[in-house]
């Protein structure tokens, strides 16, 4: 068994995030892991976030933008980041449209024609998203993991929330084309204000409303919603009780270098690490001489896991013999990660 650390009992944690370099088994790792806590009596709810939506492949059926029952206890959902801008930016056209006069109504959906089309927007919609799964899942399942897109989107994703915050007010506040609406952007968003950092309004008893036109209040209540989403998941995120960030890598050059990156990029905006599955490592009974000198290579990289990661807790996953693909390969994933003693 192995030792006691932040692997063990990652399973009870209530939100985890699998993320890694591309083709190194995220997806895999995400459902397979899904599958075993539901064979531990939880409800689970497994979501991916890649554009590629690679989940309904690993469990062999389709799942989709809506959640799906995929097994006693499992649960899916793909989110697909361009849809979910589309829509993100057809609600906040709706919005700007009731608060701007009638012949301001083309040059506003130019704008947002404009928006959607910039690289910021489906990031946005995403975050927005992820936040909302996660905060929602929290509550009709025990345990809501995020199968997500190759590393470096995700950092993005997961160290924005605030940047967030304000694009969203921005976008409005660009738009904006009345003195009222300016005057309610500017309270909304003091400057220098982070996410994290309560806002004025968070008083329950106070009307942060009072005076306003009921069009403007509707708007302002609609940016300050957003702003306590982004508040609360920032919260959830960084408590180490409730969420853990795992990786799976290969060991491999570029995976291990890839890794290290992230380890340092999420430590700073204090994401809890608990550790990394080091995916199709060379079971000790493959033999022939092609594999020998395959696992001669291989017992150099795991030797600089260690140190690479900083001593972050390693679990290795041996290499199965065919591709994963359905419950049945997730079922011996699962029984494969049930004896890693998390
Ligand atoms: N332990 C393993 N043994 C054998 N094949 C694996 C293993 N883990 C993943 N694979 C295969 O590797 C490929 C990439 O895995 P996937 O989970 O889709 O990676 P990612 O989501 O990181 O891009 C898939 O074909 C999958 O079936
Ligand atoms: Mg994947």
């Amino acid at each position: 068994m192995p030792e006691q650390d932040a692997m063990t009992n990652l399973l009870d944690r209530r939100i985890l995030f699998v993320g890694g370099k591309g083709g190194v088994g995220k997806t895999t790792t995400a459902a397979a892991l899904g599958v075993l806590a539901a064979e531990r009596g939880k409800r689970c709810l497994v979501v991916s976030t890649d554009p590629a939506h690679s989940l309904g492949d690993a469990f062999d059926r389709e799942i989709g933008d809506r959640i799906t029952g995929i097994t006693a206890g499992v649960w899916g959902l793909e989110i697909d980041p361009d849809a979910q801008a589309a829509r993100h930016l057809d609600a906040v056209t709706e919005q700007m449209k009731q608060l701007a006069a009638p012949e301001m109504h083309a040059e506003l959906e130019r704008q947002m024609q404009m928006a959607r089309m910039s690289p910021g927007a489906v990031e946005a919609a995403l975050l927005e998203e992820v936040c909302r799964v996660m905060l929602e899942g929290m509550e009709d399942y025990d345990l809501v993991i995020f199968d997500t897109a190759p590393t470096g989107h995700t950092l993005r994703l997961l160290t924005l929330p605030e940047a967030m915050a304000a694009w969203t007010d921005g976008l409005l506040a660009h738009n904006r084309k009345s003195k009222e609406l300016g005057e309610v952007l500017k309270h909304l968003t003091p400057r220098g204000s982070r996410a994290d950092v309560p806002t004025p309004f968070d008083d329950p008893d106070e009307d942060p409303f009072e005076g306003m036109d009921r069009r403007t209040r509707r708007i302002a209540e609609t940016l300050l919603n957003r702003r306590r989403l982004f508040h609360r998941a920032r919260r959830r995120i960084t408590d180490a009780e409730t969420t853990g960030f795992v990786f799976v890598l290969t060991p491999e050059r570029l995976p291990i270098l890839e890794t290290h990156r992230a380890m340092h990029a999420l430590r700073q905006f204090d994401i809890p690490l608990c550790g990394a599955f080091v995916n199709r490592v060379l079971p000790a009974d493959a033999d022939g001489e092609f594999l020998r000198r395959r696992r001669e290579q291989e017992a150099r990289y795991l030797d600089e896991i260690p140190q690479a990661l900083h001593g972050l807790p390693t679990r290795q996953v041996p290499m199965l013999p065919e591709d994963i693909q359905g419950l049945d390969s997730l079922r011996a994933v699962a029984a494969h990660l049930d004896r890693l003693g998390i």
